[in-house]
């Protein structure tokens, strides 16, 4: 039997700060702190989301532990996002994980936010298949989009990325134009049950094979609800079921596009996805439903794992825990930091 290793993942890298602890590679505790008063600014403010961190912080990680039912001196190390993120989020995570760690005398690890993402896939649960090597996967959140080809834990690829806008600012943006609060992406999946899918249609940008973009979608959607508020005021309140469900079969029509790109290209037909938008519904059924029509195997995150976590955190920690890759106190946070490094 493995000797139990309790590893203490904290994520602090925008608006959520969230405590997590394993034993090995399952998910003892996973506890988050969401911060509700980013809503009404329509988006996250750096600064307000520092200080919320700063008040989160210690009560959310003794919540991890003693819902992992362990003390804290049975931690075996303490890994944190080290990047990337608003810097002034990261520093608070930085520097709590370093003080613990110093504290209670145990290895400290960095760990890349949009690693821990991809990573998130090798959480042990009941029930979960686990990708092998090498599979691809499709990166969407808030702050990325990415087609990434993981050859083994900590050797990734970066196959095509956005060129501007990320996916999870689409839907955010396209929220925004319809008046829903932030963040627009779980809203506009909730309403694009109800609607037509082909009811509207925008067309899909061209760039590179792999690559995506995303602002020119933005704009064509501005402009279209400008244009048919001209002829009817009531046009968003009267057609939003609709327009949700429009916009989010192109977003997801794009997405798809570029997968099939991709295992064409790669001949990998292990798909997997990560991130918060790998949350959305449509995209879900639609890897769901590529199993059958491709003949792809497709790995698909426990809904808690797809936004901002730390659980993803922590399995990345125990992942480079059983490498010896720890990091010492001198390391800094970084705004900016590519899944490559
Ligand atoms: O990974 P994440 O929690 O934070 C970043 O690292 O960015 O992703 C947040 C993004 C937001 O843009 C949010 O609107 C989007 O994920 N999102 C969704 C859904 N749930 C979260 N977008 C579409 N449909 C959803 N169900
Ligand atoms: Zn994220």
């Amino acid at each position: 039997m493995q000797k139990p290793m309790y590893i203490l993942g904290i994520e602090s890298s925008c608006d959520d700060t969230s405590a997590s602890v394993t034993c090995n590679s399952k998910i003892l505790s996973n506890v988050i702190a969401n911060q509700e008063i980013h809503s009404k600014y329509g988006g996250v403010v750096p600064e307000l989301a520092s200080r919320a961190h700063q008040q989160n912080i210690v009560p959310v990680v003794q919540q991890a532990i003693a819902q992992a039912n362990i003390t804290k001196e049975e931690l075996s190390a303490i890994a944190f996002t080290k990047g990337p993120g608003l810097m002034g989020s990261l520093l608070v995570g930085t520097s709590f994980a370093k003080s613990l760690a110093l504290g209670l005398q145990i290895p400290l690890i960095a760990v890349n936010h949009m690693q821990a993402h991809i990573l998130a896939h090798f959480i042990q649960e009941e029930d979960n298949k686990i990708p092998p090597f090498p599979f691809l996967c499709l990166t969407i959140s808030g702050g990325h989009t990415q087609i990434v080809k993981v050859a083994n834990y900590f050797e990734m690829e970066i196959l095509g990325e956005t060129i501007d806008d990320a996916v999870g600012e689409a839907f955010d943006k396209s929220a925004k134009i319809l008046g829903l609060p932030y963040p627009g992406g779980p809203l506009i999946d909730k309403y694009a049950k109800l609607g037509n899918p082909k009811a509207f249609t925008f067309t899909k940008p061209k760039v590179g094979d792999l690559d995506f973009s995303f602002s020119g979608l933005k704009t064509a959607i501005l402009y279209f609800v400008q244009k048919q508020q001209r002829i009817n005021p009531n046009f968003i309140k009267e057609k939003l079921n609709d327009i949700c469900a429009s916009i989010q079969f192109t977003i997801v029509e794009i997405l798809m596009d570029k997968l099939k790109n991709a295992v064409k290209k790669t001949g990998i037909k292990h798909i997997a996805i990560a991130g918060g938008v790998s949350a959305n519904s449509e995209i879900r059924n639609r890897l769901q439903l590529a199993e059958k029509h491709f003949n792809w195997t497709t790995y698909i995150p426990k809904f808690e794992y797809t936004t901002d976590n730390a659980a993803m955190i922590a399995i990345t920690g125990y992942l480079k825990y059983l490498d010896g890759n720890y990091s010492d106190v001198s390391v800094t946070a970084k705004a900016r930091l590519k899944v490559t490094e």
